[in-house]
């Protein structure tokens, strides 16, 4: 091996070429290859219906592949039954059971499992501390608030010690204050217990929030799997660019390539240097995507010709507490977002015009929208 390489924890889990139709006809995973490293906090991220369910019941085993294999610690487990893969699960829903206490629910997987009466007990008191619920394990699942059923549920997922854990939509059912807290206990019990997650959500901030990776679904397509800061700064085309984050797209065609780097005509007018992602000849029509926050207003008349400078007028601007966004109308995109420090937004008047600015390299030139 070479001096200074880093070996990647071994796979845990790999999903080979595997196709789902459930009609015979429509495939909703297309053709999935993807490593679940063991330790790792993974998070099948993509809108509702892109197949990220789909893609879990197969690694649970309550869905069967039309094709291909999935592996879990290198063993084929096609044939293997769901109470025999040694995976935890949670749901958004709790699937507690309603007349079983609290106790009893968390027992269940080690009942199945013919564990003998003390370490069953030793372990529900274990997991009862774990979630910080010792007082209530005697009460029913309908006297709980929905956060508690939902730490109940996740006790129950992880007390007979699973090498997996997967989790769909988990905190949907709560609210923003409560789902945000239970991102962080989750992750924190990841982090201390050392297991490896499956995580399913639609919602692009949990997942930037809890995940080590990323795998963004779209239409039954994994279109790119990274750690959250590179599908933020890189993504590979315009899906994951507006997936992920807030961004400004503005139509053009490629002038001229250069390297890494291409010149831009906007359909709107004017001419910027972008990053060239997956754009290869002039000629073709691309979509720039621009975050808010790494554009500048510069008041008119300022001097100076950035090689990205843009006339832009004034539509709106809004007042959010910790900043503040200026709505624009630049090159024919009537909606441009810049982020602001909070009150450097009273200084724009609506119907004004000002000029915007941003760097080559935060502006890539993707796949036409
Ligand atoms: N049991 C099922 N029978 C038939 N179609 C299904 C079933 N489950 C999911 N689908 C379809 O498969 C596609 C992917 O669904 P799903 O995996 O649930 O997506 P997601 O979890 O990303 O919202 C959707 O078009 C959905 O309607
Ligand atoms: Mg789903």
């Amino acid at each position: 091996m070479e001096a200074g390489m880093v070996t990647p924890a071994p796979a845990l889990v790999r999903f080979s070429s595997i196709q789902k139709t459930y009609d015979g006809e429509h495939l909703v995973v297309k053709n999935l290859d993807l490593d679940i490293r063991k330790g790792e906090f993974i998070t099948l991220l993509g809108p509702s219906g892109s197949g990220k369910t789909t893609t879990l019941m197969m690694l649970a085993g309550f869905e069967v592949p039309t094709h291909g294999e999935i592996y879990l610690a290198d063993r084929p487990i096609k044939n293997v039954p769901p109470h025999k893969r040694d995976i935890g699960m949670v749901f958004q829903n709790y699937a507690l059971f309603p007349h079983l206490t609290i106790a009893e629910n968390i027992a269940f997987p080690l009942s199945v499992r013919k564990s003998n009466k003390a370490e069953t007990q030793e372990r529900v008191s274990a997991a009862l501390r774990m979630i910080k619920m010792e007082t209530l394990a005697h009460r029913r699942p309908g006297q709980l608030s929905g956060g508690q059923q939902q730490r109940v549920a996740l006790a129950r997922a992880l007390v007979f010690n699973p090498q997996l854990v997967l989790m769909d939509e988990p905190l949907g059912a709560l609210d923003k204050r409560l789902r945000e807290q239970m991102q962080l206990e989750i992750k924190q019990l990841h982090e201390t217990m050392g297991i490896t997650i499956v995580y399913v959500t639609h919602d692009q901030s949990e997942a930037l929030t809890m995940s080590d990776r990323i795998a963004v679904f779209n239409d039954g397509i994994v279109q790119q799997i990274d750690r959250p800061d590179a599908l933020y700064e890189h993504p590979v085309n315009s899906f994951v660019a507006h997936f992920i984050g807030e961004n400004n797209v503005l139509a053009g065609t490629v002038e001229t390539m250069e390297k890494n780097y291409c010149r831009v005509a906007l359909a709107g007018g004017g001419t910027v240097t972008a990053r060239a992602v997956n754009v290869s000849d002039a000629g073709a029509s691309t979509s720039l995507s621009v975050r808010p926050e790494r554009v500048s207003i510069v008041p008119d008349g300022t001097s100076g010709e950035g090689p990205n400078r843009l006339p832009a007028r004034v539509q709106n601007s809004i007042y959010l507490g910790d900043h503040a966004l200026a709505v624009l109308d630049v090159a024919g995109n009537a909606e441009f977002m810049v982020k602001l420090q909070p009150g450097a937004h009273h200084s724009l008047r609506p119907g004004e015009t000002v000029s915007i600015t941003f760097r080559p390299e935060d502006c890539l030139a993707l796949d036409p929208v």
